[in-house]
Parts: C-alpha cells; structure tokens; sequence
C-alpha cells in the first residue's frame, strides 16, 4: 500500500510516493515561497493529485516546518513560513480524496531515521536538522515523542544565549540562531568583513554582496580555513546543545539531517568535541554516538509518508 509524502521546508517542497518499506517510487520538488501559504497549499495539492494519479494511495502526510497541534491539523506557528494557525489539514482534506496528516517537518524525517535509517538500531534517538531553520525529533524507548500539546521536540528553539539573537519564534538566544544554515552563512559573511581567515569567503562573495549557501558548501569541500572555522562555531553551539539534551532524554544517538550536514565528519567532529566538553557527569556513563543521517534529504518525505500509513491503520 502506498502513502505520500510530502515536506515542505523553507526554501523548498519536496513530495514522494512512498511504499511501506520506505521506498521511493516516484517524486517531486518545487520551489516554496515562504510568504504566500495559498501558493504553498495550491503546489501541494497539485504534487498530491500527480503523484496519485492511477495509483491507489492510502493517505498523505504532509511535513511542515512549524508548531503542529495534538490533532495533527493545524499548523500553529511557522518560524520561517508564514503560517499562523493554519488549518493546513482541512484546508487540503476539502481539496483532495485522500485523508490528510499533518507532522512537524523534523519529526518525519526524525522518525524516517528511526525506521529506515541512522536510527534503526537504537530505542532512544534524537535528531536535529540543520538547514533554514533548526529542527528537532525525539524518540523516545522507540516512540516519536509529540508532548502534551503536539509541540515537543522544537529543538531549535533552546535557549542557548541568555539575552541572545531575536529568533523568528519571537524569543531570544534559540539555538536555531547560532546552529543553523541561516546563521552558517551569518558567521561566514561575518568572517569574511574581519579579514584574515576569511579572506576565501570574502573572494566568493566578491561582486554579489552575500554569499550563498553553495559558496559555503563548496568552500567548505575545498577545506578553505575560514569556511571550515564558521562551520567548527556552527558545530560548537549544536554540540553544546547536545549535551544538555543529554541530560533530559539520554538518547542513544544524535542523527544530524538538512543541508548543512553534507558536511559530513567535517561537521559532526566539532560537535562531537563540545558535546564531549559540556557532558554532565562525563566519564561515568555511556557517551551518545554521533552520525548524519542516511535518508539525506528525503528522510522528511519517508518519514511523512510513513506516518500518515500507519495513522490510517491504527485509528
Ligand atoms: C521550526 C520547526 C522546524 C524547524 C526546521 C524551526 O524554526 O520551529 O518547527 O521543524 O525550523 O524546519
Ligand atoms: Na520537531
Ligand atoms: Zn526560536
């Protein structure tokens, strides 16, 4: 039986037909205009009603990148998509013949992890995505852990600068400000105005005023010292943030997902470092493991897929 998957993220929505082993049969992508949410709500019916098309489809599980409610319908809060109090799933269910379920865009993919990938030998996991925003999932002794309202695990949004950055949340100091893409770049632009080891950063940037998140990328693979030490703050705040998860949930494993972790060993051995410095009680009780996620960047879409199946056999 096959689900849809849908993730729709800052900068893009992804989409996948999905079978129950989290295989993906056919997919697509578009680009996501953050600001225009009927614009995201027409993309996502229209990659829906194609990916349908002559098969039969079980349910779709949408991933979006904000505060879901308990119900998993409504879409509460949107950090860097403008969604305030979306009923993002009633809105698709008049639209399509097909039951909708919403999920948090970092619990898919968290949970898609968990099942098909760097998670799957481990009853305790928590993951973390590094791209336009932070985001964050919990398994708990092999459960996805929502909370009370449906709002646990937004990970992005701990405090880890008293008074700090102002977050699109509306707080201050979120990691999401010091650990994410977004602030990669930040860090990257910042290295570049001082000079001295930014001095790659401040070429690529030559004659369009701000780099990108490619330039970075590729700076990064080329081992330019000053990409590589924006990216060793990045993995610092994630790491620090790490350990103190640590001593709430205890997991097993941290799986890091999004963009910024194509990185790879470049980005988890910075975090791995302040995580092992900020351990409480380091040295008398086992040490976390450390990987990159395995699904890449259709962990969101297998996860959502995956979720939705497993709701419409449940209920
Ligand atoms: C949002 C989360 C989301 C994360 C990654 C954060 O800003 O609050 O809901 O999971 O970004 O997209
Ligand atoms: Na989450
Ligand atoms: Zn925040």
């Amino acid at each position: 039986m096959h689900a849809i998957g849908i993730d729709i993220g800052g900068t893009k929505i992804a989409a996948a037909l999905v079978d129950e082993f989290g295989t993906i049969i056919r997919s697509d992508r578009r680009p996501t205009t953050a600001s225009d949410p009927r614009g995201i709500e027409d993309a996502v019916v229209e990659m829906i009603t194609g990916l349908a098309e002559g098969e039969e489809v079980v349910a779709a599980g949408v991933a979006a990148a904000g505060f879901i409610d308990a119900a998993q319908s409504v879409v509460y809060y949107g950090p860097n998509v403008n969604w305030r109090h979306e009923p993002l799933r009633a809105t698709l269910e008049a639209r399509l013949d097909i039951p909708i379920l919403i999920e948090n865009d970092a619990n898919a993919a968290g949970w898609a992890e968990f099942c098909f990938g760097a998670g799957q030998m481990y009853s305790d996991m928590v993951m973390l995505t590094v791209g336009t925003g932070v985001g964050g999932a919990i398994i708990s002794e092999n459960r996805l852990f929502r909370g009370g309202f449906g709002c646990a695990a937004e990970l992005g949004h701990l405090r880890i600068v008293p008074n700090g950055r102002s977050c699109g949340c509306g707080a201050q100091g979120c990691i999401e400000q010091y650990g994410s893409g977004r602030a990669l770049l930040r860090i990257a632009n910042e290295l570049a105005d001082a000079g001295g080891i930014g001095q790659g950063l401040a070429a690529a940037r030559k004659g369009k005023g701000k780099l990108t998140g490619k330039d970075v990328g590729r700076l990064i693979q080329d081992g330019d010292n000053g990409a590589l030490a924006a990216l060793r703050q990045l993995g610092s705040s994630l790491g620090q943030a790490c350990a103190s998860l640590s001593a709430v949930l205890d997991p097993q494993i941290f799986v890091f997902g999004g963009g910024v972790a194509d990185a790879g060993d470049l980005l988890l051995e910075p975090i791995r470092a302040a995580y092992l410095e900020n351990l409480p009680a380091r040295g008398f009780h086992p040490e976390a493991e450390f990987a990159i996620a395995q699904l890449v960047n259709d962990a969101g879409v297998v996860g959502a897929a995956d979720l939705a199946r497993k709701h419409v056999f449940t209920k």
